[in-house]
């Protein structure tokens, strides 16, 4: 019996892998979309696997690098872990087994600690996300003299993928977690989790204007920007394509899509593997 190599199919040949437990990566691939106007973008939401916050570090792992594979077999140029929660747990393990350039969102502790004047950071993020080791070396290496409150927000992105950012019901939730890191005197709190980005209108309102809301979206577009190089499509070539894939139920991504996107979007099915 023979064991052929699967051929890498060229549907997606160059173009950008972006990828998230859910929607919340959307909130990365529009700066990305806005960095890079030319590019081709691929974005996997593995809803039919999420919340990763929820779930346990080999199961992140598992998903991490399914869809890393499975994007690189598309052929394309680079990967983004749109995902906070996937970069902590599992991007050492991705980048080992690719050839690809792999970019990843963490938490923004070091821009926050830079920025805090009453010297407490809240940083709201997944279960995950705030047990990991990852978030406390990034805690000792950039945190000295100040400090860092981690909040898990449970909760938070089963409203995001409802496309639910503004209802009395999310105000509730926002408030129940923000309410105790702003009682321990926070005056920046570091959005931690992509999916936090579409709740930032209610987490300001609840957190009043002294309070500073970090999201590296933007460093993570101008990395990619600087990893792609000399393979970044020429500036004023056709506006790339953006296409969107689930692994979840296709018509609540594509009615969450549709929400926070911005576009009419179309989402097809990717088997969950
Ligand atoms: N959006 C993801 C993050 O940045 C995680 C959401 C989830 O728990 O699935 O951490």
């Amino acid at each position: 019996m023979s064991h052929a190599m699967p051929i890498p199919s060229t549907r997606f040949a160059g173009a950008i892998g972006v990828f998230d437990s859910g929607v919340g990566g959307l909130s990365v691939l529009r700066a990305i979309r806005a960095a890079l106007p030319e590019e081709d973008l691929v974005y996997v939401a593995d809803s039919g696997h999420a919340p990763y916050g929820d779930q346990t570090e080999s199961h992140i792992t598992q998903r991490t690098l399914t869809v890393g594979n499975w994007l690189a077999e598309q052929g394309v140029k680079a990967i983004t872990i749109a995902c906070n929660t996937a970069t902590v747990v599992a991007a050492r393990t991705l980048r080992e087994q690719t050839h690809l350039p792999v970019v990843a969102i963490e938490p923004a502790i070091k821009p926050a600690v830079a920025l805090t004047r009453s010297g407490v950071v809240g940083v709201l993020a997944t279960r995950q996300t705030v047990q990991s080791e990852s978030v406390a070396r990034l805690c000792d290496t950039h945190g000295a003299g100040k400090r860092i409150v981690l909040q898990a927000c449970p909760g938070w992105v089963e409203l995001v993928e409802q496309a639910d950012v503004h209802s009395a019901r999310t105000e509730a939730l926002v408030r129940e977690f923000v309410a105790p890191v702003l009682a321990q005197g926070a005056d920046t709190l570091v959005l931690g989790c992509t999916h936090y980005p579409f709740l930032r209108d209610t987490i300001a309102r609840v957190a009043g204007p002294g309070v500073q809301l970090i999201d590296p979206a933007e460093a993570v577009a101008r990395e990619l920007v600087r990893r792609l190089g000399d393979q970044r499509r020429p500036a004023g070539a056709q506006p790339g394509t953006t296409q969107f894939f689930t692994t979840g139920d296709v018509a609540q991504t594509q009615h969450a899509v549709a929400h926070l996107w911005g576009a009419p979007a179309e989402v097809e099915a990717l088997a969950s593997g």
